[in-house]
């Protein structure tokens, strides 16, 4: 998982290049490079950091004029993150250049053949071995550059998103994916090249996203050419009109883009059941699930695949499945579910959540679930990613382009999305009351005007953070509903400000965790009035009597828990099972002022990437 970036056209590459690795810095951000052809030589930089190192070192080192350049961003997978691991890789003649998103699995071998015939490898990387088996292969059987390429993929497995260049042949920039994505911008005269269409918005909106197995020659002034990298046939591109825009992919006066996306959430929650949810007439209406009701219906149990937030999400819609449509539910880590044989039949519904529609572990779990004949469901926020094209039906988020690593506002739309599917099934299994569903759906219109009153807690979140900010612990409980908000109340607080940080369901705390209460440890209680409260305030009294120190979420109004908790953020009333989109806001804000405060890279924490591309 890295981004990559490619120009070919009559402006200078440089700029291009590097604005776009910004964009592209959520794919991976610990070392990064650029490739310029001036005309007459590759000229390379190289280093490890972001972006901004590498311009810094750029603008020290090289000159940096050229009308076809390509550049990468890495997360590191093979070598760690240095100078020379970094992409660009060069050919042992110098001539080829390419870069990489994805692993090549049996680099090994194919790196030892090649040593045998002369070649020398100075990095510790698959990429740098795949571009001298492209240069061997050219050389033996005098081939253009794109012939080389598909005979060497067809070499090699693995995931792969490439950009390759040939200075003998400088009108050309080849790519291929398989496995990690790649979309192709087309301008009047020029080509773009990118992980996603963020690098290129400003300059076109016509943009060719490759399936997998597919490969490009692009060439300056003519059309481009695909084809299947397996047989050579041509395949004709389906040029997509983007709906992306500038302002979306922008901190738009936010100090960061998490904070920019937490406050998204009132808008992206009502853009996504927009057109989809009509309250007044009790209707919901999504193409994927009309289209696929008896499927759902005859489901004899639904099984959810995701990872990290998408789990959590898929863990609420346990929940809200089984209550509104009484559907059995088992909601899998994708990464496990893979690997352990499960037992799925042809009357199961799969559920895939993804954000970014691009893990590489869920992605697995889907084709795993086709092979065994279950009906495969997509809950995906990337219009036109892997995991919406692979599943066999579906239903976008539409949170918009959700830059910071930490995900928020996919999380309130995915469970958008999944409760509009489990009310619809419950109105055509009749699972529950007219009165119920109807209030649901009411309600369901109206939570954006209350997901913007929780936003209201920033300042409370912000005094709450100061005091917290040095803390190495912390726990995080609730129960039903909000059990999985727990989870990923501790997930946005360990992953963005490092520190150590619990979910657990509350009642769970004595079998285990309460040895840990202290009168150093927060322990951050979700305890709406609706739900288990009365269950709630024990598991509270029980910390206070061993010195824990509580931060409680609590519906405005709230006496009881007012008076044993140490510091309260009050939340506007809703049902219990549609609490999770309204408790969780706080607890994202808590996390991002205690990160501001630790001086972490919000955005961009250590040793993570927006979209997990390999196992
Ligand atoms: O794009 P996906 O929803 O498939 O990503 C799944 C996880 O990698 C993701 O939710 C991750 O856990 C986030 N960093 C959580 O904030």
């Amino acid at each position: 998982m890295c981004g990559i970036v490619g120009y070919i056209g009559y402006r200078e590459a440089y700029p291009i290049v590097i604005k776009g690795l910004k964009r592209l810095e959520y794919r991976g951000y610990d070392s990064a490079g650029v490739m310029l052809y001036d005309g007459n030589d590759l000229k390379l930089c190289k280093t490890k950091g972001k972006v901004s190192d590498l311009e810094e070192k750029a603008s020290k080192e090289t000159t940096t004029n050229g009308t076809i350049g390509m550049g990468h961003t890495r997360w590191a997978t093979h070598g760690v993150p240095n100078d020379v691991n970094s992409h660009p890789h060069v050919s042992n003649s110098g001539d080829l250049a390419i870069i990489h998103n994805g692993i090549i699995e049996n680099y090994a071998p194919l790196k030892e053949e090649l040593i045998k015939r002369g070649y020398v490898f100075h990095s510790d990387t698959d990429t740098e071995v795949l571009v001298n088996l492209i240069e061997e292969i050219q050389k033996k059987e005098n081939l253009r550059l794109g012939k080389a390429v598909q005979v060497a993929l067809n070499q090699v497995f693995g995931a792969y998103a490439i950009a390759v260049f040939d200075k003998k042949n400088p009108d050309e920039i080849v790519v291929a994916r398989l496995g990690s994505p790649l979309a192709i911008g087309i301008g009047e005269g020029e080509y773009f090249i990118a992980s996603d269409a963020s690098p290129f918005i400003e300059y076109t909106s016509n943009a060719v996203y490759l399936e997998d197995g597919e490969m490009a020659n692009i060439r300056l002034h003519k059309p481009m050419k695909v084809r299947k990298i397996k047989d050579d046939s041509l395949v004709d591109p389906y040029i997509q009109e983007l709906q992306m825009n500038l302002e979306q992919i922008e901190k738009g006066g936010y100090d960061h883009f998490m904070l920019k996306e937490i406050y998204e959430q009132p808008n992206v929650i009502r853009d996504t059941y927009r057109g989809r949810l009509h309250a007044n007439e009790g209707i919901i209406q999504m193409s994927g699930v009309e289209d696929n009701l008896e499927k759902f219906l005859n489901a004899e149990r639904i099984i959810i695949v995701a990872c990290g937030t998408s789990w959590h999400a898929g863990l609420v819609a346990e929940y809200i499945f089984e209550e509104f449509a009484r559907i059995p539910v088992e909601v899998e880590y994708a990464s496990e579910f893979r690997y352990r044989n499960p037992i799925i039949g042809t009357r199961d519904v799969v559920i895939a959540i993804s954000q970014s529609g691009e893990t590489a572990d869920t992605m697995a779990a889907i084709k795993l679930a086709k092979e065994k004949g279950a009906f495969v469901y997509g809950v995906c926020n990337v219009v036109g990613s892997s995991i919406s094209r692979e599943t066999h039906a579906g239903t976008h988020t539409h949170a918009g382009p959700e830059i910071g690593v930490a995900s928020t506002k996919a999380f309130t739309t995915q469970i958008t999305v999944l409760t509009m599917i489990a009310l619809r099934l419950a109105k055509a299994k009749g699972t529950l009351s007219n009165t119920d569903y109807h209030r649901y759906l009411q309600e369901l219109e109206i939570i954006p005007e209350k997901v913007k009153e929780a936003l209201e807690t920033n300042d409370r979140a912000k005094e709450i953070a100061s005091v917290f900010k040095d803390s190495h612990n912390c726990l995080y409980l609730g129960r039903g509903y909000n059990f999985p908000v727990a989870l990923e109340g501790a997930l946005k607080l360990k992953e963005i400000s490092y520190i150590h940080a619990e979910g657990y369901p509350a009642a769970e705390m004595k079998h285990g965790p309460i040895a840990l209460i202290d009168a150093q440890m927060p322990v951050v209680i979700i305890a709406p009035k609706q739900g288990h409260y009365d269950k709630i305030v024990s598991n509270i009294q029980e910390i206070k009597s061993r010195s824990g120190i509580i931060i409680a979420v609590v519906t405005k109004g709230d006496t009881q828990v007012r008076e044993l908790a140490d510091y309260i953020i009050e939340i506007p009333e809703t049902s219990d099972a549609l609490s999770p989109l309204i408790t969780t806001i706080p607890l994202q804000l808590l996390s991002y002022h205690i990160a501001v405060m630790r001086g972490c890279n919000v955005d961009q924490p250590r040793n993570l990437a927006k979209s997990v591309t390999v196992e």
